[in-house]
């Protein structure tokens, strides 16, 4: 956590939320204004929950226990060992091992933030311009976009995520310019790749993890969020666009980008805007059901119905996607 951001940003407890801000409780290992290793607390005293701060990135998680238990890898994984070690271990735990999911979604994002081909997603943020600060960038993965919204606004960013594997590799680029990740060739043979990337709005840039569906903000903290191919990713979307509106400000901009691939292993089908009864008035289109949930909060400014985004899986296979976009302008309430 850097402290300027925590400083502006005046995160809440996620379980409380209202006038229980977060304190920095411990600070186990700090580097100037950033606190890499430590536990922040509620200030509530009926609640005093604890949240760890590992490898600079806070996790200020609700039901952290829930989290934590069914995603320890994620916090505790090693980043030092040899690919060769890597590539025994993986072959040990095989194919839909917790070890190969993490292994294979952050080298599908982490390439295609920071490998050589051109990026899919940061191509989808050039409709941000002239956006007040602070920005969020919500399930910001490996980090890229959010050092890229940071350059091309110069405001203060912060990068959310749920997946701590992720931003510890995010985390790793913007404290110390370089990282590493494994891409998927075949199977569960994998490649190590490296990671330079230095950016000079790396001081306005931040990564926490959080559920954007339960944010620990108050409400109309951000200017500006981005919420790239998330929406089908997460457990309760009536929740979280509820959360986009909460916590944007008046005239602040949210950029939605979705290609609707629902899935019953991130968003239970009775959660699904859309992408289901095919019977009913929009024939289970999701675009009809998502853009009058944003109306109730925004003015939909511009609206894209298919703009491509690619997504590599292994070497012979990638999945090309076609992202609504929408571009919405918060309305004054
Ligand atoms: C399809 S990926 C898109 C990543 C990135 N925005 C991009 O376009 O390259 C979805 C991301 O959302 C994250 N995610 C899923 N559920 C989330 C939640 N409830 N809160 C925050 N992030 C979440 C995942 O960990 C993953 O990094
Ligand atoms: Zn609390």
């Amino acid at each position: 956590v850097r402290r300027g951001h925590f400083e502006a940003l005046r995160p809440v407890c996620p379980v409380c939320r209202v006038d229980a801000p977060l304190a920095i409780s411990l600070a186990v290992r700090e580097a100037n204004d950033d606190l890499l290793e430590g536990i922040l607390g509620c200030t509530n005293h009926e609640c005093l929950r604890e949240y760890p701060v590992v490898d600079g990135v806070p996790v200020i998680v609700g039901p952290i226990r829930a989290w934590l238990g069914a995603n320890p890898l994620q916090l505790l994984a090693r980043t030092d060992l040899s690919p060769q070690l890597e590539s025994l271990i993986g072959d040990v735990l095989g194919p839909g091992s917790a070890y190969d999911t993490q292994r294979q979604h952050a080298g599908i994002y982490a390439h295609d933030h920071y490998g050589s081909d051109a990026s899919s997603a940061l191509a989808l943020l050039d409709r941000v311009n002239d956006v007040e600060g602070p920005l969020l960038d919500l399930g910001c993965s490996t980090g890229r976009t959010t050092f890229h919204l940071a350059e091309r606004t110069k405001q203060l960013t912060l990068g959310v995520d749920l997946n701590a594997a992720m931003l510890r590799i995010a985390s790793r680029v913007l404290r110390e310019g370089n990282a590493s990740y494994d891409i998927r060739r075949v199977g569960v043979v994998y490649e190590r790749k490296e990671i330079a990337f230095a950016s000079e709005a790396a001081p306005l840039v931040d990564f926490w993890c959080c559920d954007a569906s339960a944010l620990p903000f108050a409400r109309a903290t951000f200017g500006c969020a981005a919420a790239l191919n998330l929406l089908d990713c997460v457990g309760a979307p009536h929740e979280f666009l509820r959360e986009l509106a909460r916590v944007i400000r008046a005239n602040g901009t949210a950029l939605m980008t979705t290609p609707y691939d629902w899935s019953a292993g991130a968003t239970p089908v009775e959660h699904w805007l859309g992408g289901h009864s095919q019977r009913g008035a929009n024939r289970g289109a999701s675009e009809p059901v998502v853009r009058a949930l944003l109306e109730e909060g925004f003015t939909i400014e511009r609206e894209e119905e298919r703009v491509p985004w690619r997504v590599r899986l292994h070497d012979r296979a990638a999945v090309d996607y076609d992202a609504h976009v929408v571009l919405a302008r918060r309305r004054i309430s």
